[in-house]
This record gives structure tokens, sequence and C-alpha cells, in this order.
């Protein structure tokens, strides 16, 4: 083997080395910081401390669905959303800038696809992003009817393995500290299935609220926001 090959090839080791080293779990997570010291900063809500180290930080983005009642209000039936990692901002300056700056970007674009909310924020705010995974309802898996919030990282961060997800069960729930008319609530969740997390929290949600009236029998709407999710605990 030349000199010249050995070198190359010395230098690719010590850098695919250097590269693994930064995840914590494995070489496809590579993008996720150790954030089990981090603190999720609940100053003016009255939510619980978590019980379990935080695990995952994700940038929300997406849409709050309402659907209009006989009395003319609007009623949350749904959400959808992109979940991008943020752990490696925790701590900078740009993790507390980024979900205002990201739900203006969102906001202002004409483009409605949640799938497309990447490429809208993309150059502007997130200048390395990694999908964690994605946010939407599915029936209840323990009453069997209603919907319940799940988050699924089963075809991004942990692709393949079906057990990376969590449904959430409720537990509390406050107005948004800032702007509540405009932001949608902060809200505590523990695990009712699933191993990604013991605890779920919605946190510096920007937007999402339906307007406060509406005209029964109008259609469906669907409203932008963005938010941070954290999770706590779980099995990965
Ligand atoms: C936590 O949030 C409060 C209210 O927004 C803010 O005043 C405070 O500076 C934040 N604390 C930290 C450590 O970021
Ligand atoms: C409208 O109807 C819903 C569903 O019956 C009810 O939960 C809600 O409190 C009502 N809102 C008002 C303002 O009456
Ligand atoms: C919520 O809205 C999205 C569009 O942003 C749609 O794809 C999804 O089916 C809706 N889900 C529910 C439960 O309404
Ligand atoms: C988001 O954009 C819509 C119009 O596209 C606007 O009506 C709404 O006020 C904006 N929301 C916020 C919180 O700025
Ligand atoms: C959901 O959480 C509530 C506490 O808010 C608890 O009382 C209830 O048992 C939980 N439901 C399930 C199915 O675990
Ligand atoms: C919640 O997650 C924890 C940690 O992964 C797990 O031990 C527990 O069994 C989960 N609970 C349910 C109801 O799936």
């Amino acid at each position: 083997m030349s000199l010249l090959l050995k070198s190359v090839l010395l230098v690719s080791i010590a850098l695919a080395t250097a590269f693994t080293s930064v995840g914590h779990r494995s070489q496809k997570t590579c993008h996720l910081c150790d954030v089990s010291f981090a603190e999720i900063n609940l100053t003016g809500t009255k939510l619980p401390a978590p019980s379990f180290p935080p695990m995952f930080i994700g940038l929300g983005m997406g849409t709050q669905n309402y659907t209009c009642q006989e009395n003319g209000t609007f009623v949350n039936v749904g959400a959808l959303a992109e979940l991008f990692d943020i752990s490696c901002l925790y701590g900078t300056r740009g993790f507390e800038d980024l979900p205002s700056a990201a739900f203006k970007a969102w906001n202002n674009s004409v483009n409605t696809n949640v799938f497309d909310s990447l490429a809208v924020i993309s150059h502007h705010v997130l200048k390395f992003p990694f999908t964690l995974g994605q946010h939407y309802y599915t029936t209840n898996p323990v009453t069997g009817s209603g919907l319940t919030p799940k988050w699924d990282f089963t075809s991004a961060t942990f692709a393949g393995d079906s057990a990376a997800f969590v449904v959430g069960n409720k537990t509390d729930d406050v107005p948004a500290p800032i702007n509540s008319a405009v932001n949608i609530d902060w809200v505590y969740l523990t695990n009712l299935t699933g191993t990604l997390a013991n605890e779920i929290y919605r946190v510096d949600t920007q937007g999402g609220q339906p307007p406060t009236s509406c005209i029964p029998g109008s259609p469906e709407i669907f409203v932008k926001y963005t938010t941070v999710y954290w999770f706590t605990g779980g099995s990965f």
C-alpha cells in the first residue's frame, strides 16, 4: 500500500471515530446530543417538573386541526407535525430564538404542507436539520375509540424499530405564559403506551390557536404552529 493511501485511510478512520463519538447512541443518530442534564424552563407555569432525564428535544412544526361545533366554537380534533432535532442547540442563543424564528418562517409561507415545513425554514433557521420523527393522532390504543396524540420516530431517527413511539395521556395543561390567545397551551403527558419516553412536554408554543368563533357546518381548519417537544426517560 502506498504511503499516501495509507495516510488517507488513517485520516478517514480517525474522522469516522470522531464522528460516531459525537452521538451517544448509534451512528444512525449521530446528530443527537446528550441532554440528560438539560432543564426544561417551566417558569410561569404549574406544569410538574420531570421525573426522568430529558432524552430528546424536538422542534415541532405543523398544524393544529379544528372543527366547528354546533354552538359556533372550535374544538381541537388532531394535529400533524414534523419534529426536528434541536438537542445540539441547547444552551445556545439559537435555542431560545428558534421557536419564534421558525414560526415566523412557517406561518408566513404560503406552503401549507407539513411535510414541506423543513424546506420552508431550513436555510434561514435550522442550519443542519435532522428529522426526529412525526407527531399525529391515532385511535386510543387503550379504549379503542377516540383519538390520542402520538410521537413516532420509527421512520426517521430509529427507522426500522417499530417500538420507537409513544402515545400520550394528557395529564396537565396550562395556558401559554405569553400571549395565550394566539399560542396554544403548554402540555404535560405521560406514556399511555410506547417506550420512546416516559413523559412528553409541549412548551414554548407559537401560534396554533383557532379563531374565537366559527360558522357551524364550516369545514375543518388547519392552524399553523411551532413548539418545542421534550421527551424524558424512555428506553432509547
Ligand atoms: C425561563 O423563562 C422565564 C420566562 O420566560 C425567563 O424569564 C427566564 O429567563 C428563563 N430562564 C432561563 C434559565 O432561561
Ligand atoms: C360548545 O359546545 C361544546 C360541545 O358541546 C362545549 O364543550 C363547549 O363548552 C361549548 N362552548 C360554549 C362557549 O358554549
Ligand atoms: C390534521 O391536519 C393535517 C394537515 O396539516 C392532516 O393531514 C391530518 O390528517 C389532520 N389530522 C386530523 C386528525 O385531523
Ligand atoms: C399566521 O398567518 C395567518 C395568515 O396566513 C394570519 O392570519 C395569522 O394572524 C398568523 N398568525 C400569527 C400568530 O401571526
Ligand atoms: C391518564 O392520566 C391520568 C392522570 O391525569 C390518570 O388518572 C389516568 O389513570 C391515566 N390513564 C391511563 C389509561 O393510564
Ligand atoms: C413507559 O415507558 C417506560 C420506559 O420506556 C416503560 O418502562 C413503560 O413500560 C412504559 N409504559 C407503558 C404503559 O407502555
